[in-house]
């Protein structure tokens, strides 16, 4: 699949770029350098240029795979990068993904996740076809059960246990929501 582009107007969703033109990787080193993304988004560590530019690779060849949909959050006047959303775990054939999302924190509380989030959740069942995306999230993340609150995700009954970045046990809400 091709990278696609969503002009949202106050926000422009594009892929994540490391070229001569826009280079993202100093903000999402900045991104994943915040002890609430670590926390919250365990599994990514980026501690540099070099792994920011391997990280935004591997978003592109998720793309052409067709395995995930990843858009930087980027502000249409300047460029700069706000923060990323994400279809992940694409199955179109069964019409399921799982929605991602961090942002910059300099620039969090003014609602650029929920506004992008819902971007690509449109997208996703517009577009895509999908049925049902999931959205998981630990349980005292409460910025993120607001964001998926605000995108209208509904609580499942399956709640999973998972381990924190800062290496607490926790519980795991999913959520889930479906094409109108
Ligand atoms: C979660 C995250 C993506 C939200 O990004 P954002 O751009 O600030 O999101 P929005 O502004 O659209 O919405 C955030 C909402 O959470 C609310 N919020 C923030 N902190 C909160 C807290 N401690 N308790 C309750 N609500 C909180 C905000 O007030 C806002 O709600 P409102 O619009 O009703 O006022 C951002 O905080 C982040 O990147 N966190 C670290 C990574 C992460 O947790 N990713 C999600 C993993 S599931």
């Amino acid at each position: 699949m091709e990278p696609v582009e969503i002009n949202l107007g106050l926000y422009y969703l594009r892929a994540l770029r490391a070229d001569d033109r826009v280079d993202d990787r100093a903000a999402v080193v900045e991104g994943f350098a915040d002890p609430e993304t670590r926390r919250w988004v365990p599994g990514i560590q980026i501690d540099d240029l070099a792994g920011a530019g391997v990280y935004i690779a591997r978003r592109a060849k998720e793309w052409t795979a067709g395995e995930r949909c990843s858009w930087a959050v980027a502000d249409p006047t300047t460029g700069e990068l706000l923060g990323e959303v994400g279809l992940k775990d694409l199955d179109l054939a069964a019409g399921t993904a799982e929605a991602s999302c961090w942002t910059h924190p300099a620039g969090r509380g003014r609602g650029t996740a929920s506004h992008a989030l819902g971007a690509a959740l449109r997208f996703g069942f517009g577009a895509l076809g999908l049925e049902r995306v999931l959205y998981r999230h630990f349980e005292s993340n409460l910025a993120s059960a607001r964001v998926a609150e605000k995108c209208g995700f509904e609580r499942t009954e399956q709640v999973e246990q998972a381990v924190r970045g800062d290496g607490a046990e926790e519980r795991m809400v999913v959520l889930v929501a479906t094409r109108c």
